[in-house]
């Protein structure tokens, strides 16, 4: 079995989830479930970064320790992933003993390479995004861009990490591993980044101005700059695991790619002597108004109140459906509604209905052999076909909005074939072509269902599970087996009825 490692990025625990965090997790669950399915030996590693000056200042405005702050924060994060139904293998807090002993580890082999340096260093510093600014970051002005909150300048001894020096083997290898970055255009801003000398890296914080974070093997008057710490997380969860390192994917937001993840990453697993993920995934942002959805924005949405009103899986695939790997997306509760009642409610979930109703009307409750093949199923037949062939590879481009969307297409088609056969006017005859007809269209349909309900599996594992249940059809362990239009089901007893995307509750309210 080929052996897949993904990963996403570990969310800081200076605020709650939002649905930013949320949509990287469904995100790479999809993906990961869709290379069980494929029949990969997946390793799925999610977490939290727990050090650094957010979660230290936000732990000292509650007037809690660190630590107690991390814990209870951590929990959040962790206790939303069995809601969101995400099949993680692992979860990695910064601040366990098996991440830290990685993280010095790997800082004290740097440093005894001579790969890190001790040197004195004047200049500007964001405490929001811990980090030194330079001359190019300042507005025309010459203030500071507002994503950087506030500036001061200081003078301080720290250690470096030599980057520098790496800067044309990582051109070399961008240029050699064409694909290393999702999208591919984010590959080219890379190298357009890399036409710029880069500076090397400062990697530790004085422990006068920052206790929180990981003591440097080799000086304990400093912490290890939050970023060098984090980016371990990745291998410090499987040190110990032989054969998964290096990872296949890392999947994280776009903000943070330029430059820790296409930069900094790389070339700290190169100086270590260690091997490169196969590829890093960016996608885009969750926008509320034009505006990225975050914590300081204070346009943050609460994932579970979306997962509460109308369940885990309307809101995976709403995500998943709506958002094109790589580019943003407005959330609007409007369409949010539009998706849940169009798609789901009045195609995908009329579909279930149909079809239990009209077994249990028009067969006796036992799914039908078909016995003819006119034009009406030939047509849905060949278009399975094409949905089948262009599903599997959209999926594994990541392209799964696409792939969602064809899969959609084939149930509106089905329902369309239903509407075509109308089984309650054949049931009114008692010629033998019209009965032959009314059994083949209900064998016609269910068998329709099984299979694009299989497309849907990644997305809406739960409401798969249910509609496999009322069809009297356990499927077997091999995915790809279960795609072939076969009339398998002949013979099965079907349940009365399944409600899966009740209407809600209230009238939408605009929120
Ligand atoms: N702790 C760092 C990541 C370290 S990885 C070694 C961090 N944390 S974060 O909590 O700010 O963000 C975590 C992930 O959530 C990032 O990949 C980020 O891009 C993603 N998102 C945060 N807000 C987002 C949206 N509004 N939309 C989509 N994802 C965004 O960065």
């Amino acid at each position: 079995m080929k052996s897949f490692y993904i990963t996403t990025a570990i969310d800081y625990v200076n605020g709650s989830p939002h649905l930013g965090h949320a949509y990287e997790k469904v995100l790479t669950d999809v993906i990961a479930r869709f290379r069980r399915m494929m029949g990969d030996q997946v390793h799925f590693l999610t977490g939290v970064d727990e050090h650094g000056q957010k979660v230290q200042q936000s732990a000292k405005k509650k007037g809690i320790p660190p630590q107690q702050f991390a814990d209870e924060v951590s929990e959040e994060f962790r206790a939303l992933l069995p809601k969101l139904n995400i099949s993680n293998d692992d979860f990695i807090r910064t601040t366990e003993e098996r991440h830290k002993r990685v993280v010095r580890g790997v800082l004290q082999q740097l440093f005894d390479k001579g790969e890190i340096y001790k040197a004195e260093y004047q200049g500007f510093y964001s405490t929001r995004q811990e980090q030194f600014l330079q001359e190019k970051d300042r507005l025309p002005d010459g203030s500071w861009p507002e994503i950087f909150g506030e500036v001061t300048e200081i003078t301080e001894s720290n250690y470096f990490f030599k980057l520098q020096q790496y800067q044309a083997w990582l051109v070399e290898f961008l240029t050699t591993h064409e694909d290393f970055i999702f999208p591919r255009y984010r590959q080219k801003q890379v190298l357009e980044f890399l036409k710029e000398p880069l500076n090397d890296l400062c990697i530790s914080r004085p422990r006068e101005r920052l206790e929180w974070g990981i003591t440097l093997p080799f000086d304990d008057g400093y912490v290890t700059y939050v970023w060098f710490d984090a980016l371990l997380n990745y291998y410090s969860a499987v040190a110990d695991k032989p054969g998964l390192w290096p990872a296949t994917y890392h999947v994280i937001g776009k903000d943070i790619l330029l430059p820790p993840h296409s930069v900094y990453w790389p070339i700290m697993l190169h100086a270590a002597g260690l091997p490169l993920p196969g590829g890093i995934i960016a996608h885009g942002w969750w926008m509320q108004s034009g505006s990225k959805m975050s914590k300081s924005t204070g346009n943050a949405l609460n994932p579970l109140d979306l997962v509460t009103e109308f369940g885990v899986d309307a809101f995976r695939y709403f995500l998943i459906r709506e958002m094109n790997v790589g580019q943003d997306s407005d959330f609007t509760r409007e369409q949010f509604l539009v998706r849940y009642n169009s798609e789901l409610a009045n195609n995908f979930g009329n579909l279930v209905n149909r079809t239990l109703n009209m077994a249990n009307r028009f067969a006796g409750g036992v799914i039908p052999a078909a016995e003819v093949a006119e034009d009406a199923e030939k047509e849905l037949r060949a278009l399975w076909e094409t949905t089948r062939a262009e599903v599997i590879p959209l999926c594994e481009g990541f392209q799964f909005h696409t792939a969602l969307e064809k899969t959609m297409f084939f149930i509106t088609a089905t329902n369309a074939y239903i509407e075509k056969r109308a089984p309650w006017k054949l049931g009114k005859s008692a010629e033998a072509h019209d009965q032959a007809l009314l059994r083949t269209s209900v064998a016609t349909m269910s068998e329709a269902l099984r299979l694009g309900t299989a497309l849907l599996t990644a997305v809406m594992p739960g409401t798969v599970g249910k509609i496999n249940a009322v069809l009297g059809y356990t499927p077997g362990t091999v995915w790809q087996n279960e795609l072939a239009w076969d009339g398998r089901l002949t013979g099965l007893k079907v349940a009365e009825a399944l409600v899966l995307f009740p209407r809600p509750e209230k009238p939408a309210a605009k929120k």
